[in-house]
Parts: C-alpha cells; sequence; structure tokens
C-alpha cells in the first residue's frame, strides 16, 4: 500500500513539504482511540537484545534527522522501531539553511540535504520528552549551534548533556553533519579526544548510565579511521555510528546532481563507503564498543550485510523514505 498509494502522493509534493505532512497525517490517525495499539500489534517485532547496558526490543532503530525535534516519537515507535535517535539537537533554537535544501533521488535511491541543523533547541526537546512513556529506546544526537565558533564547541555540546541526560536513554556526539560549517573539522584527532573526554566526564558525573556514542563520516582515510577507533577505545566510549551523509557525488545516475547544491548524499550511493567504514572498525573495535550502522539500508539483505560486516545494530532513514513502515519489521525479522 505504501509503495502504491502513500508514496506516488507524498513524493508529488516537495520532500520537505510532504516529510511534515506524512507526519502530521500519522499523528492523526495514531490520536483515535485503539488505532496507535492496533497498528503497534501489527508492526511490532520483538527480538530482544542486550548492549550499553540498555535492551534494544530489536535491532532497527531510525536514524537522526528524522525526528529532530522529539514530536513524533512515540508514534515512529508503534511503526515497530527498536530505538528511535531525536536530534541533532543544539542548545539554541536555529532555522537551519534557506529552502529548498531537501532533494529526492529517485533514479539512485538517494537523498541530497543540506538541512543545517534546523531545530527548536533543547528547550523544547526537553519539554517534549518529559513523562515520556517506557518501552521505547531513545537516543539523543547532540550538536551546536551554528554561530557557536569551534574553539566554543565544547561547551554546545555540554549543553545537550545536560539538559537531556535524564531523558535520553543514550547520547550520539554527532561531528559528522557536512552542512554546519566547519563541524566536520571537530573529527580531527586532537578537537576529537578534547570533546568527546569533557563530554564522557560530564556523563560520568551526572551518574554514568547514559552510553556516548560518536556519529561519523563516512568520506574517512584509514588513518582517520584508525584515530578514531584509538580514541574511543581510550576514553572508553560505547560505540559509534557509521555513518552519516556522504560528501560524493560518485556514480549517481541523476542528471544535474551539481545543480542541487551542497550537502550530504544518503541512501544507496552511500551504502558501500558506509559498510567498508564499519567493516574497517570492527576488525580494530574486537567487540569492545558497539558499532550502529546506518547508510543505504533499504531491505533485510542489506541490513545483513552491515551485521556481516561487523555492525550490533541498525539504523534507517532514507530507506524508510522510500519503503515505508513495512520494511522496519521486514529488517528487524531478518536480523533475528
Ligand atoms: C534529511 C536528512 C536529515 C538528516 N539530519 C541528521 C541530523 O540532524 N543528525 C544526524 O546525525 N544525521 C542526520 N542525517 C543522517 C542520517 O541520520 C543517516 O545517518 C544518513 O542519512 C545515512 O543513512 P540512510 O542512508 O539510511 O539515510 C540526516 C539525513 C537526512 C536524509
Amino acid at each position: 500500500m505504501y509503495k502504491a498509494i502513500i508514496r506516488p502522493l507524498l513524493f508529488s509534493f516537495q520532500p520537505e513539504t510532504s516529510h511534515h505532512l506524512a507526519l502530521k497525517s500519522m499523528r492523526f490517525f495514531m490520536r483515535i482511540p485503539g488505532v496507535r495499539a492496533l497498528i503497534k500489534s501489527i508492526f511490532k517485532h520483538e527480538s530482544p537484545i542486550n548492549l550499553m547496558g540498555l535492551t534494544f526490543p530489536n535491532r532497527v532503530g531510525l536514524a537522526a534527522g528524522f525526528d529532530k525535534n522529539a514530536e513524533y516519537y512515540q508514534e515512529l515507535g508503534a511503526l515497530g522501531f527498536g530505538f528511535v535517535e531525536i536530534g541533532t539537537v543544539t542548545p539554541k533554537a536555529q532555522p537551519g539553511n534557506p529552502q529548498p535544501r531537501l532533494f529526492r533521488l529517485p533514479a539512485d535511491g538517494g537523498l541530497i540535504n543540506r538541512m543545517g541543523f534546523n531545530n527548536d533547541g533543547l528547550d523544547a526537546v526537553v519539554n517534549r520528552l518529559k513523562n515520556r512513556p517506557s518501552g521505547l529506546i531513545v537516543g539523543g544526537n547532540i550538536g551546536k549551534n551554528k554561530i557557536t565558533p569551534n574553539e566554543d564547541a565544547v561547551s554546545d555540546y555540554l549543553k545537550g548533556v545536560d539538559a537531556l541526560y535524564p531523558y535520553v536513554d543514550y547520547f550520539t556526539v554527532n561531528v559528522s553533519s557536512p552542512n554546519t560549517p566547519g563541524l566536520r573539522e571537530l573529527q580531527e584527532k586532537a578537537p576529537l579526544t578534547n570533546l568527546l573526554k569533557q563530554v564522557r566526564d560530564r556523563v560520568n558525573e551526572l551518574g554514568g548510565n547514559r552510553p556516548v556514542l560518536l556519529k561519523i563520516a563516512p568520506d574517512m582515510g584509514e588513518g582517520q579511521l584508525d584515530d578514531i577507533a584509538d580514541i574511543v577505545l581510550e576514553l572508553q566510549l560505547d560505540g559509534v555510528i557509521a555513518t552519516n551523509t556522504t560528501i560524493s557525488r560518485e556514480g549517481l545516475k541523476t542528471p544535474n546532481v551539481d545543480a542541487m547544491g551542497a550537502g550530504g548524499l544518503s541512501g544507496a550511493p552511500v551504502k558501500v563507503a558506509s559498510t567498508e567504514v564499519v567493516r574497517y572498525l570492527a576488525k580494530r573495535a574486537n567487540k569492545k564498543f558497539v558499532i550502529i550502522a546506518s547508510g543505504g539500508i533499504f531491505t533485510a539483505e542489506d541490513a545483513q550485510e552491515k551485521i556481516a560486516a561487523g555492525a550490533d545494530l541498525v539504523q534507517v532513514y532514507t530507506g524508510f523514505i522510500y519503503e515505508g513502515p513495512s520494511m522496519i519489521k521486514q529488517i528487524a525479522r531478518g536480523l533475528s
């Protein structure tokens, strides 16, 4: 039904409009008494797995950026996700880049986005996470405001930790979005070590029982991946999310891609590069930290490839747009 009816309807709108339309309609229907429970019973697949001190109901999560403002995580949970990562949240609300900033590449099964961390800021997000029902794992993906210079970036991430600590189950430190100028420079060894050490210390001061993960870009050489593995091991971080979107435009079938401008490319075109990062890190990790694979997962086979490369969990975004909610259960089942 999704591919035959809902997707053509949604794809007839601008991508950002259809995103909001889909989520608002989903919430409207799920507020009808009994509907959410019914949907949950249809889409649910339980194959629990214990990792980082958390019990994930299944291995399939929703990647960051889809529910940036923690508005829809309960409805998304009802669609069968084992975990939902909200954010990226920055301390202050910010509008992001001018529209249009999200483009579909159907011929490639991809998306290009330069959203630029548009979000409502920590206060609004915290309010939406208060009193959240138990049973769904929610991760908090934190970043820095565009106007914060990299020298002060640590303080933005610590604000994220302080505000979200009581309300999320794990943290993701996002230094890999290509759409905030200079952000990826924080992936270099010295600033990354400093940032992650301070985040880890702050989490420990607050009680310590929130896993901390680092989300990285797919556009890194082996030397940089070695540095990352060393830092994660040395600071005893809980895991890595591999990967964010790519700045590469290689091998695309879509004509005039350059006209879409800058941004991160996601979906099928990033799959192989992301899997290679997972494979490389998994060898270095030797099971000492968790790897969550994100990048180009559309089917159970795609997800199995990530697990075979060494991932423990997977997250989807672009595949969910193209395949619809039924993919979640199919993948969860395929991995159990
Ligand atoms: C429109 C859009 C917005 C995104 N926003 C964020 C974000 O705010 N923070 C983040 O860490 N990743 C963000 N991502 C990256 C995704 O979480 C995911 O890591 C990436 O798209 C690769 O997975 P996929 O191929 O399944 O989409 C975004 C992706 C898209 C397509």
